[in-house]
């Protein structure tokens, strides 16, 4: 399919409408505070992220939304030390050591399955910031910290990584248990009505 052509939805992808009358509703309290209070954590403790934990981060991230449903994006985690190590080495804006790293891989064979033009789409690049975002926040409900880190040699992480030549590495997710926990203040969160006033218009665009 040409890129920007919206399709209906595929339905394996999706809940039946019995399904989506099932799902109990968070409270969107709740949910607000979890956003809030999320900030990225650049010190981690050494201690390993569980493989639930784990698990229920990458279910988050391939549960995000993708533009056309295209899903051309695959996650590999990395957990050995030395890897980490070589990568962060080559990562300018990865600042903190993880005992764990989801890296977002666009997957070429399957861009080119859905006929896309990766250097004219602009939405394959969102489709990993849904993800990255889904990892983050279902990460926060676990209690780990998260931070994107953009900034790093593709090349460099692609040979660390042994990267198959069709996988490109885009955003890498540096996951773990904050060394500053979870202040109250954190927990609190921000403070709404001033990221209100200052980011969203309502009808017309102010200066
Ligand atoms: C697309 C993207 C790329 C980012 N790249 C990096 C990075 O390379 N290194 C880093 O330390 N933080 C990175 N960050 C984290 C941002 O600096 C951080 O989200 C921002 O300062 C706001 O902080 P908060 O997420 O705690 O609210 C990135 C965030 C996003 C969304």
């Amino acid at each position: 399919m040409p890129s920007g052509c919206w399709s209906l939805p595929d339905l394996a992808w999706t809940l039946s409408a019995d399904e989506v009358a099932d799902v109990p509703r968070p409270d969107p309290d709740g949910v607000l505070q979890l956003l809030r209070s999320r900030r990225v954590t650049r010190t981690f403790t050494s201690e390993s992220v569980s493989a639930d934990a784990l698990t229920m981060i990458l279910e988050a991230g391939c549960w995000a939304s993708s533009a056309s449903n295209n899903r051309i994006l695959r996650f590999l985690v990395v957990q050995e030390a030395e890897s980490i190590r070589l990568v962060r080495a080559l990562s300018p804006g990865m600042l903190g050591v993880p005992p764990g790293l989801i890296v977002v891989c666009t997957d070429l064979r399957a861009a080119a399955q859905a006929g896309l033009q990766l250097d004219k789409d602009r939405s394959t690049w969102i489709d990993v910031g849904t993800a990255a975002m889904n990892m983050m926040v279902q990460a926060h409900a676990l209690a780990l910290g998260t931070c994107p880190v953009t900034s790093f040699s593709q090349a460099g992480v692609s040979t660390i990584l042994r990267l198959p030549g069709h996988a490109v590495p885009e955003l890498m997710l540096q996951v773990g248990h904050s060394t500053d926990g979870e202040n109250q203040q954190r927990l609190k969160g921000g403070r709404s009505d001033r990221r209100l006033k200052r980011f969203v218009f309502w009808d017309r665009y102010g200066g």
